[in-house]
């Protein structure tokens, strides 16, 4: 019998975001999401000395690309139980030499408490989702969590709201019998981006089932995130332009 450590329930409850996205995340979207990501960020965590950090880890891409890429320490962050689950079993299947250089955080970063522990953070398509709040928690963990001259490379928000109403379908996949398929329908609500993702199954007979999760995004530009980030110590990595990703740098306090 081992003791179970008590701890102050100073943790945000649960969440089940996710629940419903995380069965068909990576049937829809993996493989393309895996070049992107290597593609985005594979140079940068090569660098990494310290350790890489991948805030919003979800079901693994840019965790497993910083095992494959970097000699360093990786820390998962993933709140979200149900896409922790797949990460999980990517994990489950890695080599124990590789494994061991991983430690998965289930809380958002702010509740983490990782100090020091990152030369080189990733933040990828997780921002968006966060409230002007959240992200401003973020901001000051992530500063907490890399050493002075750190970078952290994060995916931007939409830079608007949408005028009209946007679609994005996800090319279907097939499992066996069955045809997996699923579409993103992003519109403006207040400040905010009203985003639901639908996904559904299909056999020879029809569709089997369908479901649907909501997301809510908020936008902000290149600038008004820089702006944010600089108020807690980092400034523009000069020689990337790659638009949809900002890299930045921890200020030395010397
Ligand atoms: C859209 S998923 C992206 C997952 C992964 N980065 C990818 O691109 O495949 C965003 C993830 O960020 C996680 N997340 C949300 N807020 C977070 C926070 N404050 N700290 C760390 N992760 C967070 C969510 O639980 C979710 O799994």
């Amino acid at each position: 019998m081992h003791p179970v450590i008590a701890r102050a329930p100073t943790f945000r409850p649960q969440t089940d975001s996710y629940a419903v996205t995380a069965e068909f995340y990576d049937i829809l979207q993996a493989e393309a999401d895996e070049r992107r990501v290597r593609h985005l960020y594979g140079r940068e965590v090569a660098k990494a000395r310290v350790g890489v950090l991948d805030i919003g880890a979800g079901t693994g891409r840019v965790t497993l690309m910083s095992l494959a890429e970097s000699q360093a320490d990786v820390y998962a962050v993933e709140p979200a139980r149900a896409m922790r689950t797949s990460l999980m079993t990517r994990l489950a299947a890695l080599p124990a030499r590789q494994r061991e250089r991983v430690t998965v955080h289930p809380h958002a970063l702010d509740e983490a408490a990782l100090y020091a522990v990152a030369d080189v953070a990733v933040c990828h398509n997780t921002v968006a989702c966060l409230s002007p709040g959240a992200r401003n928690a973020l901001w000051h963990a992530i500063g907490a969590a890399l050493v002075p001259g750190g970078s952290l490379f994060l995916q931007l928000p939409p830079a608007q709201l949408p005028a009209r109403t946007i679609l994005r379908v996800l090319p279907e996949q097939r499992v066996g019998e069955h045809t997996y398929g699923g579409r993103m329908v992003m519109s403006t609500a207040g400040n905010r981006i009203h985003t639901r993702a639908d996904y559904w199954v299909r056999g020879a007979e029809g569709v089997l089932r369908e479901h649907t999760e909501t997301f809510w995004m908020w936008p902000a530009s290149r600038a008004q995130v820089i702006d944010d980030l600089e108020r807690h110590g980092f400034v523009p990595l000069p020689g990337h332009d790659d638009p949809a990703v900002l890299a930045v740098t921890l200020r030395s306090p010397w």
